[in-house]
């Protein structure tokens, strides 16, 4: 078949001529696949998955029959541009409550189409060609895509367990630190789990201060700590001078689909999103706002859906480690970010042992041979995550779930 007239009109930034050629698969695509395999392989044992990183309950009943409410109101149906005021108010009041911020609802937030859209919006209000964004990876790449997509160039900060999951701030060239606009940091960490102590967010403003760099810090998963209390980048002195917070509703609150969020912090880093927000989109639907801010004043649904993952959590931790992985509580999130096994002793058809170069080798494996779906990083080392975002109806569920995973571990004898 030719190729149609625009086959050479593709911008670069997503293949150029060569779009749509490509063999290559994405690494989600890659899972999903092998998910599909093992379901039509081996009908007969239930897949293990720990590799969706979607919440597996549905937005609370309360937040449900609001925006059945809301959906009605005739005032509702238009376009919600910047954001309605209710929402803004509502997070002023929960970032005052939760975390001891003070934030002018007019002027220091806005409401976003989910973190992913903010995250997608944000390198548009600086990167020129030539600019540098500084992303730690492993980690949720949004930032640096759109940063290549304006011609910006992206500088990795490797996050590795000799460090405790941190970037080395230190380790930057005097070049890159000068040409760098962008400092993005997620924390909880998704995937390491890490939780930022105040004082490595004291380092990291004096950085962005020294280097005149703005911090983007992605609160997606700002709930779900278990080492601390959940809390806020802004209530670090200095932070509110430097950056803006990205915050969500899709993994405290189960509204994973609902495609809401906020940015907040400094007025001009908040005006410039808002700014350049309007010519993107035209706003989350009022009714989604109006729904979402009635849960923002809910401050039992986050606990809830912590203590929930905090439960899943310690139970994985158990199990994995009675199987040999050298897991510890994670900081937070819902991922469980551990080393990968070499090998697997008895993993062979009929005995003996499988070796792997890599945390996708293990990770095929697993999916392929026994049903187990993880998701493997090999960015800074070879690690497996594991989500507790399986379904299961109630705690006896989740504890056959974690039987099963551990019997079929335990057979195959990983070494590390
Ligand atoms: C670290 C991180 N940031 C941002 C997002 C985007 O979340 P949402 O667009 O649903 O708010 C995700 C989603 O998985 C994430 O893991």
């Amino acid at each position: 078949m030719s190729d149609p007239y625009f086959q050479n009109l593709f911008a670069d930034r997503i293949g150029g001529a060569m779009f749509g050629k490509g063999t290559a698969l994405y690494k989600f695509e890659k899972i999903k696949r092998a998910k599909r395999k093992a379901l039509a392989d081996h009908p007969e044992r239930r897949l293990l998955d720990f590799g969706i990183g979607e919440n597996d309950s549905m937005a609370p009943e309360s937040v449900r029959r609001r925006m059945a409410e809301e959906i009605n109101k005739p005032e509702n149906r238009g376009y919600a541009d910047n954001g309605i005021p209710e929402f803004k108010e509502a997070v002023a009041r929960l970032m005052q409550r939760e975390f001891g911020v003070a934030l002018d609802p007019v002027t220091e937030v806005n409401h976003c189409i989910g973190s992913k859209t903010a995250l997608s919006i944000l390198p548009a209000c600086f990167i020129n060609p030539g600019d540098v964004t500084l992303m730690t990876v492993p980690g949720y790449p949004v930032v640096g895509t759109h940063t290549t997509y304006y011609g910006g160039g992206v500088y990795k900060l490797p996050l590795s367990a000799e460090n405790d999951f941190l970037p080395d701030l230190e380790l930057i060239p005097a070049d890159v630190a000068r040409k760098a606009k962008l400092l993005v940091l997620c924390y909880p960490n998704s995937p390491t789990g890490k939780t930022a102590t105040p004082e490595f967010y004291e380092r990291a403003i004096a950085f962005a201060k020294q280097h005149e760099i703005v911090i983007i810090q992605d609160a997606a998963h700002g709930f779900l700590s278990y080492d601390r209390e959940p809390n806020s980048f802004l209530a670090v002195p200095g932070a509110r001078e430097v950056g803006v917070e990205v915050h969500s509703l899709s993994k405290g609150y189960d509204m994973i689909g609902w495609r809401i969020g906020w940015v907040c912090g400094h007025e001009r880093l908040v005006r410039a999103f808002a700014d350049t927000k309007d010519n993107f989109d035209s706003g989350q639907f009022i009714a989604i706002q109006q729904a979402a801010a009635a849960a923002l004043d809910d401050p039992e649904i986050p606990k809830r859906t912590r203590a929930k993952y905090r439960r899943r959590m310690e139970k994985l931790v158990a199990t994995l480690g009675r199987c040999g992985f050298k897991c510890q509580m994670p900081g937070g999130t819902y991922f469980l970010y551990t080393p990968s096994p070499k090998a697997f002793a008895n993993g062979a058809p009929g005995g003996g042992p499988v070796n792997f170069e890599n945390a996708e080798g293990a990770s095929q494996y697993l999916i392929t041979e026994q049903s187990i779906c993880t998701v493997p990083w090999d960015d800074a080392g070879a690690f497996l995550r594991f989500s507790v975002t399986y379904e299961a109806a109630d705690e006896k569920a989740e504890d056959a779930l974690m039987a099963e995973t551990e019997s079929r571990l335990k057979n195959i004898r990983p070494v590390f």
